[in-house]
């Protein structure tokens, strides 16, 4: 059912020096950054030949992200996104199975639909299912 690894997102506290070191010391092709208000975050993607690596920095007061870089506050993993063909028909075979989904079915950093899952459910991994 899932696809692709899409990309592994990782929230980092300055989306500024986190680029610079995919750019300049990983040798990397980065993204300029930008806002995804939707969600509360700025956004930076780093393509690597087979994925893609989402670098995750708070946006705004209510950010979703704002508690986990309180926690971790060098930064860290924060998800994982796979590629799914049909995202309401594998969200509600999820469902059916037990699964709980993190909110709706909302538009993703790419302007496709994603849905999240929750961490307890898959293995301690927050996962994103995004529809190409
Ligand atoms: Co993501």
């Amino acid at each position: 059912m899932i696809g692709k690894l899409n990309h592994v997102a990782i929230v980092v506290p300055n989306l500024e020096a986190a680029s610079a070191l995919y750019r300049d010391t990983l040798g990397a092709q980065v993204s300029s950054p930008t806002d995804v208000a939707e969600h509360g975050v700025t956004t930076v993607f780093v393509n690597l030949p087979n994925t893609k690596i989402e670098l995750l920095h708070p946006l705004g007061d209510q950010s979703p992200i704002a508690k986990f870089l309180a926690k971790n506050p060098a930064g860290g993993m924060h998800h994982l996104c796979y590629e799914v063909a049909n995202i309401k028909a594998t969200a509600d075979k999820l469902t059916a199975d037990g699964a709980r989904a993190l909110g709706k079915i909302k538009t993703g950093a790419h302007g496709k639909p994603v849905l999240f899952l929750h961490p307890k459910d898959f293995c301690g991994t927050l996962i994103e299912l995004e529809e190409v």
